[in-house]
């Protein structure tokens, strides 16, 4: 094989593993994190790191948006089809800078969303909120990503506002039962730690709030587009110790708003007048 071709070969394995790992979020990329957050490997230049990267400077369709009534759909009927409560493994993926959870044992997770049937792969946890609200933002936004029962590799991902509690609610489980492990993984970042997560709450929320939709994409490298978006538009209350352990753990791991879906890409927009040296 011309070693041109087996470069390109080399290339393409290790970005069809890179794409599973982001989604899946099993890999261990070590401390060598391949993307940021801020500086130097933040969301503008992640184009620049790859040249499997490129949507996320030029697609017209981006994750996150501010979700608005105008320009994303009201759906009706969406399920979480999911035991009240399960056996989850919780870890910190440093690829991502999350705290994911991937489901245990041999349960069924599986989400009815615009009519599709699709599984829960594993869940995370964005600090702040990635999505806002009619320009309102959130502390924390879960997102349950999923994967289609009918076309493999297609996604559709619900995210969930956490909202500091008011008056007298109680913090949401999803949040209180983690603090456990979260205290945990502050001080041992490679540890691996089962938790049983309740779901009673988020599948009622699930069923009772309002769900926007729109067509986006990953909002992380490689940006694919396509990925389905279900957005609630009721938050879980989060109490405030909850709060401070996620963030120590996770830090902040927010791209930043993309512009409405079809208009163009916000970083296509703002180098349209860029130059290598500015000065000539
Ligand atoms: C990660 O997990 C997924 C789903 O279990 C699997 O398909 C994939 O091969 C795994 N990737 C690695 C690098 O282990
Ligand atoms: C979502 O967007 C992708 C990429 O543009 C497109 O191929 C797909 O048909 C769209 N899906 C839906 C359900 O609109």
């Amino acid at each position: 094989m011309p070693i041109f071709l087996q470069k390109c070969l080399a290339l393409f394995t290790l970005f069809t593993l890179a794409l599973s790992e982001t989604i899946f979020g099993n890999g261990t990329f070590g401390t060598d994190l391949p993307y940021g957050y801020s500086g130097a490997t933040g969301p503008n230049v992640w184009h620049q790191m790859s040249p499997a990267w490129q949507a996320c400077a030029t697609s017209k369709q981006q994750s996150p948006i501010n979700i608005r009534a105008k320009t994303t759909v009201s759906v009706l009927g969406s399920r979480f089809l999911y035991p009240q409560t399960a056996l989850f493994e919780v870890f910190y993926d440093a690829y991502a800078l999350r705290v994911q959870l991937h489901p245990l044992g041999n349960q069924e997770f599986t989400a009815v969303l615009g009519g599709r049937r699709y599984k829960l792969v594993q869940f995370h946890f964005q600090l702040p909120g990635e999505h806002t609200l009619e320009e309102g933002y959130f502390p924390v936004e879960i997102h349950f990503v999923h994967e289609s029962l009918d076309v493999p590799g297609k996604l559709a991902v619900v995210g969930i506002f956490g909202d500091f509690l008011k008056g007298s609610e109680a913090p949401d489980p999803v949040f209180s039962t983690l603090k456990v492990q979260l205290d945990i993984l502050l001080k041992d970042k490679t540890a691996r730690l089962p938790a049983r997560v309740d779901f009673k709450n988020i599948i009622k929320n699930i069923e009772t709030s309002t769900i926007r939709y729109y067509n986006g994409s990953l909002p992380f490298p490689p940006c694919t587009e396509g990925v389905l978006w279900y957005v609630s538009e009721t938050p879980l209350p989060l109490g405030n110790e909850e709060f401070q352990s996620l963030k120590k753990v996770t830090k902040f791991n927010s791209r930043h708003i993309q512009n409405d879906i079809g208009q163009p890409n916000l970083l296509a927009l703002a180098c349209g007048e860029c130059r290598e040296d500015p000065l000539v």
